[in-house]
């Protein structure tokens, strides 16, 4: 019978045959223990010296990292192993067999790996990580699909930019310049208008400088937004959709979690509702905190996230930023003018802003006052506008950083390791 690793608890005590790479093995004169995957899973495989023919004990001690086989053998309850199963190795195909491969178990440099990027996913803990990340994308469309949102897709070639025209990639449109988008969002609302309740889940561009651990060139983004929300329905849908996704990685990543050695109780408590902090408080605690160099008016640095998360054991909305740092389609505060209402969820643990989100302004004029504002082009924008001419309602949005969010679930310390191929600052290869 031929199954995989994730089956295999269906064949307890049956002869099975697995399509695997040996990621690692040790043996001694009378037994070899193979590490085999078959990317959906690992397990060890047990060759006994006394119960194989010569050539597969042979074949066993000698094979190569990485080689490719047809391991048949029978599958065994395994106690000790976290996995749970074992096979007690009957035969051994050799399919392919890997010469020098480059990542051998010891440790080697981050240059040296995102070189091997290729190679390098194959390793237990980038697995683990793109487990996770698959897990959480699962869990967002299982959110917004029991909550009654539509799934719409933005363009990723536009004439538009939402959050500022410094981040832009460039690129030609036959005699036309377009720019690769850095969010959906704009597109999103006129689909709000059309179908209520959207989301999208696709890639973003951010031509940034920024060579940080939070910060990739190419990223994705859930981007939700609903009519007839205002600001706080937003945050409520914001803190339900994060708890979703912690407690749906809990649930089908433990093992994952486990093998990046994940303090689990850190997101066991992730559950709604999620604290709030105003802009001006956190400029407060942060003075009391003894940050001297941050002003009302600046934007927070990581140092400054990071002082405020800690602070939470769940992720914390910064509320009210001033409109100043903010771009031009968040609504104003009703009772002032120089607070919009937009909210900033950022993560514990140091990871950072993993969403910015706020309620739209929907007067037709007020928004044509802060494109010009911000010297946006209006002809690019006419189309948005329409938006606020014809049935403007009230509405609101925002957008989820998927890299950030994978790289807090899953503890790595890095953005880079939570997407297969990360696009960075001076990095195209692989
Ligand atoms: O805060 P941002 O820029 O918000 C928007 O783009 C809104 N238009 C979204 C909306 O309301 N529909 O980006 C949203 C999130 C951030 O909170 C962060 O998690 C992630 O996207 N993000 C990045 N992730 C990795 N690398 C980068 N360079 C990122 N820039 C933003
Ligand atoms: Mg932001």
């Amino acid at each position: 019978m031929k199954t995989t690793i994730a089956e295999v608890h269906k064949y307890v005590g049956q002869e099975v045959t697995l399509g695997t790479w040996l990621a690692n093995k040790r043996s001694s004169g009378k037994i070899a223990f193979l590490q085999l995957r078959d990317g959906s899973g690992f397990i060890q495989g047990v060759v006994v010296k006394s119960d194989v023919s010569e050539d597969t004990f042979q074949k066993a001690k000698s094979l190569s990292q990485e080689s490719s086989l047809y391991v048949t053998g029978t599958i065994q309850e395994d106690t000790r192993s976290p996995f749970g199963y074992e096979l007690l190795v009957t035969n051994i195909e050799v399919i392919h067999e890997a010469v020098d491969y480059p990542i051998t178990p010891k440790n080697h440099g981050t240059e040296f790996l995102m070189d091997h990027r290729h190679l390098w996913l194959r390793s237990r803990k980038q697995h683990a990580v793109m487990k996770i990340r698959n897990e959480v994308i699962r869990a967002t469309y299982e959110f917004f699909n029991q909550n009654g949102f539509v799934k719409v897709d933005p363009p990723i070639l536009t004439g538009s930019a939402p959050e500022g025209t410094t981040e832009l990639f460039k690129t030609k449109y036959f005699d036309e310049d377009a720019f690769l988008s850095q969010s959906g969002q704009l597109y999103m609302e006129a689909a709000a208008m059309a179908l209520g309740k959207v989301f999208s889940f696709g890639p973003t561009f951010r031509a940034e400088k920024s060579k940080t651990r939070r910060h990739l060139i190419e990223f994705w983004m859930i981007e939700p937004e609903m009519a007839f929300y205002e600001f706080e329905d937003s945050l409520k849908v914001q803190e339900e959709y994060v708890s979703y996704i912690i407690q749906s990685v809990l649930r089908n990543c433990s093992l994952e979690l486990d093998r990046l050695e994940r303090d689990k109780s850190k997101l066991e408590n992730i559950t709604t509702p999620f604290p709030r902090i105003t802009y001006d408080d956190a400029i407060k605690f942060l003075h009391e905190k003894g940050f001297d160099d941050i002003q009302w008016g600046d934007d927070f640095g990581a140092p400054h996230e990071t002082a405020i998360a800690d602070h939470f054991d769940k992720p914390v909305f910064i509320t009210h930023y001033p409109k100043v740092i903010k771009p031009f389609y968040m609504q104003p505060a009703p009772d002032r003018d120089d607070v919009v209402l937009c909210a900033d969820m950022i993560a514990p643990e140091g990871y950072g802003e993993i969403i910015g989100g706020s309620e739209r302004i929907h007067d037709y004029e007020l928004l044509k006052q802060r494109i010009e504002e911000h010297h946006l082009p209006l002809e690019a924008y006419q189309w948005y506008l329409d938006l606020s001419k014809y049935g403007s309602v009230p509405h609101s949005g925002f957008g989820l950083g998927l890299e950030r969010t994978v790289a807090w679930i899953s503890g790595v310390e890095h953005v880079r390791e939570t997407i297969p191929f990360p696009r960075l600052l001076n990095r195209l290869y692989p």
